[in-house]
């Protein structure tokens, strides 16, 4: 076993590590600023009205519903940030406790717009619905929506419909489905409590029917209320929708809860080690570690030395392909393998060592964690000639093809194909978190502008036209801030491109969640990949 070392020396304020912690601090700073936002909510007022009608918050349904004290890892906290819409997307999603068992939990938030559902609460509910599966997470649904968002209607409806689809395919596969149904649940919602395997109601407010009464008036004539459309009671009694009634919110979470107990659930992943080693290293000092300047590398062995078990990293292959840092260790006492980039950019031999790597850790059902800080795979006549292309793709074909869970963790940059190769969003990492400092795009905002640039002036010079200098500086200060704008993780965040941005800080903790709740799952490589392009 090799502990991995890693000095910490002693800062002044002109040490670049003190610099970096200002830096991070500051950006940690905006980020509270924008979390701040989503607990918000629909704001004073909607969450004043919400409280005098005797009702609970979003969070707050959550935070009873769940073990006293236990930990809720909230999921893509940002969703909708950058858009019209509020942050955090009118719905709260995330992992918590349940009488010992870890479940999927999604609440929408009826103060804002009444809890209706615009395009990025529908990524985010199908981003949950993905977690859930792949994670094997008993779902537990807290309705109180106003259905979709009326003016966006034309870009939720038709794929809004995988929500209802989802819920009955989870339950397909023995994944329990469970809704506490608190308030309006009305037409296309109708289908959460519709398609889930235990539905609960609350008396007095839940309000579960296709149309309302005076949708009813309007298509039979017929005069209905709500309570005998959809109230609790006619559906406990009489339709048989509601499996319990509840008589007040705090009751339909004590039956959540008693349903959940009842569930006879059992992980089907190893368990984690009894006991383990906290790092050597303190946590606190992962905020000196990243430069502002993502030019400047950093070693991703102090990262680690302060997120595994006992800062234990049996290195794999050290003299081998450097600027990839591959080994194994373990977290909260799962085992991992990790792949953690070392000086941005990936060669050949890091990219085949990577494949190598992977591939093992298929071969024993471990893990992965990805650590990204990468620029992409090296460019150049010598590379290209020495087979960049067919050593990248033989990475990525591992990646892509791997069955071990994998979670990624943005530190730094993450560029280019880079991205792709350590597992990026579209690779299906069972997670993926950024770190406030992390940066990704297709390339770096001044190569990209640099590469436009070029093209403007090959073409005007196939014309035969001078060039327009000065509109050429501009187009390039205009590209390189919006491609800066685009690379940063509360964008992407608000695009559900990751999962939620984290405290550096927090990374051993919510590594620790996810592996506990991927080993819900059984936890199963394969020897099974694409052909390797040799
Ligand atoms: N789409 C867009 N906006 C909606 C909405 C929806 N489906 N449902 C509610 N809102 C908006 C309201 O216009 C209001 O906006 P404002 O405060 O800026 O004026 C805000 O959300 C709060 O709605 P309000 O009706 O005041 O809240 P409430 O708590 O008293 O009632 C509902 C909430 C959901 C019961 C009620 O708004 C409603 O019945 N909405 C329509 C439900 C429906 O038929 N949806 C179609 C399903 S496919």
């Amino acid at each position: 076993m090799s502990t991995v070392t890693s000095e910490h020396p002693e800062t002044t304020p002109s040490d670049p590590s003190d610099v970096n912690r200002r830096g991070m601090l500051d950006k940690l700073a905006a980020l509270d600023a924008e979390h701040a936002k989503a607990l918000a909510g629909g704001g004073e007022k909607y969450v004043a009205r919400h409280h005098a009608r005797g009702k609970l918050l979003a969070r707050e349904r959550i935070e009873l519903l769940i073990d006293p004290d236990s930990a809720f890892l909230e999921l893509s906290p940002l969703a909708g940030w950058g858009s019209d819409f509020t942050v955090g997307a009118s719905l709260v999603t995330g992992i918590g406790v349940v009488e010992g068992v870890e479940c999927l939990i999604t609440a929408n938030d009826p103060t804002v717009k009444g809890g209706a559902s615009n395009p990025w609460t529908l990524r985010k509910a199908l981003r949950s619905d993905e977690i859930a599966r792949a994670n094997r997470l008993p779902v537990i649904s807290l309705v109180e929506s106003g259905g979709a968002d009326l003016p966006t209607q034309k870009e939720i409806f038709i794929p809004g419909g995988a929500m209802f689809r989802n819920l009955t395919r989870l339950s397909a596969e023995g994944i329990p489905t469970i809704a506490l149904v608190f308030g309006n649940s009305t037409a296309g919602g109708a289908y959460i409590p519709g398609m889930s395997d235990y539905v609960v109601m609350v008396d007095g407010g839940a309000k579960v029917f296709l149309a309302g009464p005076p949708l009813v008036k309007m298509a039979t004539g017929e005069d209905a209320d709500d309570e005998s459309l959809g109230g609790a009671s006619m559906h406990a009694r009489k339709s048989g929708l509601a499996d319990y009634f509840a008589v007040d919110e705090q009751d339909a979470i004590r039956l959540g809860r008693q349903i959940v107990s009842r569930l006879n659930w059992t992980k089907q992943g190893p368990a984690a080690a009894p006991s383990y080693r906290e790092p050597l290293y303190d946590a606190d000092e992962l905020l000196d570690i990243v430069p502002g300047d993502l030019k400047i590398p950093f070693d991703p062995r102090d990262v680690i030395a302060r997120v595994v078990d006992g800062s234990v990293f049996d290195e794999f292959k050290p003299l081998y392909g450097s600027s990839l840092a591959t080994g194994w260790a373990s977290v909260h006492g799962y085992p991992v393998g990790i792949l953690a980039n070392a000086r941005g950019v990936l060669f050949s031999e890091e990219s085949q060592k990577a494949a190598q790597f992977i591939q093992l850790a298929n071969r024993s059902d471990t893990p992965l964690i990805f650590l990204h800080n990468t620029t992409g795979y090296m460019v150049g006549q010598e590379y290209e000639q020495g087979g960049i292309i067919k050593h990248g793709a033989q990475m990525i074909n591992a990646v892509a093809n791997s069955k071990v869970p994998h979670v990624s963790i943005l530190m730094g940059a993450s560029y280019g194909a880079g991205h792709y190769g350590m597992c990026g969003r579209a690779f299906d990492p069972r997670f993926l978190f950024a770190w406030p400092s992390a940066k990704s795009a297709v390339m770096g905002p001044q190569q990209l502008a640099g590469v436009l640039s070029i093209v403007a002036r090959a073409a005007s010079e196939a014309k035969g036209l001078p060039y327009d200098e000065d509109g050429d500086a501009k187009m390039r200060a205009y590209v390189e801030g919006q491609i800066e704008a685009e690379s940063l993780p509360m964008f992407l965040s608000g695009r559900l491109y990751d999962d939620g941005v984290i405290d550096p800080r927090d990374t051993r903790t919510v590594l620790g969640i996810c592996l506990s709740a991927i080993h819900s799952a059984p936890v199963e490589g394969t020897s099974s990949f694409g052909v390797f392009r040799l």
